[in-house]
C-alpha cells in the first residue's frame, strides 16, 4: 500500500504536469522522434510535421533499427556504397561488382530477433533467389538462413522461416550483383507493439518490456489497465482490474483510472481524495468547501449544494413559488433567479396578479372583461365580456345592430341604419320618426310626434296626433286648424272648414233676423189694412227663434249671403 501510494503522486504530478520537451505519454517514460528533433503531442507522441528519418507509425515509435548503421557489399563502386541502402531514401542504392555473385551487409547495434526485413531493389533488377542470414557473428558461415525471396519483382517484406537472433545481416545473390535501394529492420520501442507500434502496454512491472507483437506482460498489467497488452484504460472504476469503484466524482465525471482521483472534485456533499467521505456537519457543496450557513439550533445544513424538488428555506420544508420556465427557486432565501411564471408576482412568486391584470410581470391589463375579472395567466375573461364585446379575451366588438351583454340585444330604431352605440344601445344619431331618444325602441309619449317626438299641435278635444305623421286623426280644436293643428289665427288667408261655418253660422242669423223684421213690417202694414193677421205674426217669430237647428242654417246658407 505504501508503494501504491508512492506511485499515485507520480502518476500525479506527472499527467498533471505535462511532459518535458522531447517526451511524452503518462510517466512521460516515452521519446518523442520528430522531424528535426521538435517535440511532440504530450498524450500521443504525434509530430506536428513527420516522423524523424528512421521513423515510422503514428507515434513514430516504430524503428527502421538498420538506418545509418555501418555496411557493406562485395566490390562496390563509390557513387553506389553500401550505405545508400541504410538512407532512409529509395533513390540512391547500393551497387555490389556486378556479372558476379554478390553480397551486401549490415551491422546493428545489438543482437536482435529478426522476424521479417524489407528489401527493395531498383526497378532494372530483381530480388527474386535471394537470400537473408543473420547471426550473431560476422561470418557468413555460422550464419543461419532467415529465407530465401521467392518472389519475382522489385521489393517485399521477407519473412524468416523462424525468427532469428543477431546482430548482423547479410544479403546474398549467387546469380549476380546485390542492388538495394532500402533496406529496413523494424522494431518497436519498448513499451510498444501492434503493426505499425500504434499501441503501449501497461505491465504491472513497470520496467518489463512486453511482447512487442501482442504487448502481452509476463507481470499482468499496471492498474487501471486492461486489454491483451494492457493498452486499454478502465471505463469504469480503477486501479488493478478496474476492481475499485470511483467515488462521488463531480456530476457527469469520472475518477482517474490510475488513481481514482476526481479529476474536477467531488459531488456536492463529498470530500476527500477519491471523494468518499460525507461532509462534516459544519459543511456542505462540492468538496465540502462551503460552511453551511446560520443553521437552527445544532443542526447542521444540508450537506448537498441544494434542496431538491423546489423546495428552499430551513431543512427545505418550504415550497418554491411560482417561478418562470419550472425553474427551482433559490434554496436558501426562495427567490425565483429569472422572475415569476405569468400570473405571479412578489418576490416569492406565491401572489396572483391583481385583478384586472395577468401575464408576465402581471403588467398585461385585461381587456373589456366582465368585472374586470381574466385569468391571471393568460387573460380569458372568467365571468363573460362587459357590454359590447364578445370572445373569450373580450377582444371583439359586438356585429352591427347588437349590444350589450354577449351582443344579445338589438338595436331599437335608429336614423343610421341599424347600428347604435354596442355598449349601452344608445342611437347615436337619433331615431327614426316617433321613436323616443335614446334608445329608439318606444314610440314618443302621448301628445308627442315625429323625429324629436315634437308636441303635437290642438287635436279635437280627447284624441291625440299620430306620432309619426303628427297628424289629428279627429280634427283640430276649437280655433286650431292646419295639418297638425297647429294654427290658431282666426282670419287667416286660408279657408278652413271652421271659419266658414262660423261665418255662415252669423250671416244666417243676421239673415233671419232682417227677413223676420221685413216680414212683420209687411204683415203690421197689412194689419193696418187686414187687422186679424197680427196676432199669427207674432207667433210664428217667436217660434224661429227658439228652432233655429245648424242644418236649416245651412240651408239658408245662400239665401243669407243674398241679403248682404
Ligand atoms: C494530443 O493528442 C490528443 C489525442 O490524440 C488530442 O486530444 C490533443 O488535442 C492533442 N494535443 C495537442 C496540443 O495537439
Ligand atoms: C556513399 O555515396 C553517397 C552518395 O551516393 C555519398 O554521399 C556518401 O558519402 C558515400 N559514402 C561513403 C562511405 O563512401
Ligand atoms: C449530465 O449528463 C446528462 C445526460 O447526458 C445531462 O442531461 C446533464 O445535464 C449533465 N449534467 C451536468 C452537470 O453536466
Ligand atoms: C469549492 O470547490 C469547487 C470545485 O472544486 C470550486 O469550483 C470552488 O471554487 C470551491 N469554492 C470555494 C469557496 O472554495
Ligand atoms: C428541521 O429538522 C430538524 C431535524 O429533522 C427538526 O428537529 C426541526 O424541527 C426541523 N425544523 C423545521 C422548521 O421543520
Ligand atoms: C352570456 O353568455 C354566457 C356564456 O354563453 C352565459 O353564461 C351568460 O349567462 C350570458 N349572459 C347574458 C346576460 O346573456
Ligand atoms: C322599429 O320599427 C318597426 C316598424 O316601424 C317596428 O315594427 C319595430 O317594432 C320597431 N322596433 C322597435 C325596437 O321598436
Amino acid at each position: 500500500m505504501k508503494f501504491w501510494s508512492i506511485f499515485l503522486t507520480i502518476v500525479e504530478l506527472n499527467t498533471v504536469a505535462g511532459c518535458l520537451f522531447g517526451k511524452f505519454g503518462i510517466d512521460c517514460i516515452h521519446t518523442c522522434h520528430c522531424l528535426d528533433g521538435a517535440d511532440c503531442n504530450d498524450t500521443s507522441g504525434q509530430c506536428v510535421a513527420e516522423c524523424a528519418p528512421g521513423w515510422d507509425g503514428p507515434s513514430c515509435q516504430r524503428e527502421n533499427i538498420a538506418y545509418g548503421r555501418s555496411t557493406s557489399q562485395k566490390e562496390g563502386t563509390l557513387s553506389q556504397n553500401s550505405s545508400n541502402a541504410v538512407d532512409d531514401s529509395i533513390r540512391t542504392c547500393s551497387a555490389s561488382k556486378s556479372n558476379v555473385p554478390g553480397w551486401w551487409s549490415v551491422t546493428l547495434d545489438y543482437v536482435t530477433t529478426v522476424r521479417s526485413v524489407v528489401v527493395r531493389t531498383d526497378s532494372s533488377h530483381t530480388i527474386q533467389g535471394w537470400k537473408i542470414y543473420v547471426g550473431k557473428v560476422d561470418n557468413p558461415i555460422s550464419m543461419e538462413l532467415c529465407t530465401t525471396i521467392d518472389v519475382f519483382g522489385s521489393g517485399t517484406t521477407a519473412f524468416c522461416d523462424t525468427p532469428i537472433e543477431g546482430k548482423y545481416i547479410r544479403v546474398v545473390n549467387r546469380k549476380g550483383s546485390v542492388n538495394i535501394c532500402d533496406f529496413q529492420l523494424k522494431e518497436c520501442m519498448k513499451y510498444w507493439f501492434g503493426e505499425e507500434c500504434e499501441n503501449t502496454c501497461n505491465c504491472e512491472d513497470h520496467e518489463e518490456v512486453c511482447d512487442d507483437i501482442t504487448g502481452k506482460c509476463k507481470t499482468g498489467c499496471s492498474p487501471g489497465w486492461v486489454g491483451s497488452g494492457c493498452q486499454t484504460a478502465c471505463s469504469q472504476g480503477y486501479g488493478p482490474d478496474c476492481k475499485f469503484q470511483c467515488g462521488h466524482c463531480a456530476p457527469n465525471t469520472t475518477c482517474n483510472h490510475v488513481t481514482g482521483t476526481c479529476p474536477q472534485g467531488c459531488e456536492a456533499g463529498w470530500t476527500g481524495m477519491f471523494c468518499t467521505s460525507r461532509c462534516d456537519n459544519s459543511k456542505h457543496g462540492s468538496n465540502c468547501n462551503t460552511s453551511c450557513g446560520h443553521c437552527y439550533g445544532i443542526d447542521s445544513c444540508d450537506v448537498t449544494t441544494e434542496c431538491k424538488g423546489g423546495y428552499y428555506g430551513r431543512n427545505c420544508s418550504f415550497l418554491c413559488g411560482h417561478c418562470k420556465d419550472g425553474t427551482v427557486c433559490d434554496h436558501k432565501i426562495g427567490i425565483c433567479p429569472s422572475g415569476c411564471k405569468p400570473g405571479w408576482q412578489g418576490v416569492f412568486c406565491t401572489v396572483l396578479c391583481d385583478q384586472g391584470y395577468y401575464g408576465e410581470g402581471c403588467k398585461t391589463k385585461c381587456n373589456n372583461c366582465y368585472e374586470n375579472k381574466c385569468s391571471s395567466e393568460d387573460g380569458r375573461c372568467l365571468k363573460g365580456c362587459s357590454d359590447g364585446y364578445i370572445g373569450q379575451r373580450c377582444n371583439i366588438q359586438c356585429s352591427r345592430g347588437t349590444y350589450g351583454r354577449n351582443c344579445s340585444s338589438t338595436c331599437g330604431n335608429c336614423t343610421s341604419g341599424d347600428s347604435c352605440d354596442a355598449t349601452t344601445g344608445y342611437c347615436e344619431s337619433g331615431c327614426i320618426a316617433g321613436y323616443q331618444q335614446p334608445m329608439c325602441t318606444k314610440l314618443c309619449a302621448e301628445g308627442y310626434y315625429g323625429i324629436n317626438c315634437e308636441k303635437c299641435g290642438v287635436c279635437e278635444a280627447g284624441t291625440t296626433c299620430d306620432p309619426f305623421t303628427g297628424y289629428c286623426p279627429a280634427g283640430c280644436g276649437f280655433n286650431f286648424f292646419g295639418e297638425k293643428c297647429m294654427q290658431s289665427e282666426p282670419f287667416s288667408d286660408e279657408d278652413g272648414p271652421q271659419l266658414a261655418i262660423f261665418l255662415g253660422f252669423m250671416i244666417a242669423t243676421v239673415g233671419l233676423i232682417l227677413s223676420m223684421t221685413t216680414l212683420c213690417l209687411v204683415l203690421i202694414w197689412r194689419r193696418e189694412h187686414l187687422l186679424d193677421l197680427s196676432e199669427e205674426c207674432n207667433k210664428s217669430m217667436k217660434d224661429n227663434m227658439e228652432h233655429h237647428e245648424p242644418s236649416a242654417i245651412e240651408i239658408e246658407d245662400d239665401e243669407a249671403s243674398v241679403f248682404i
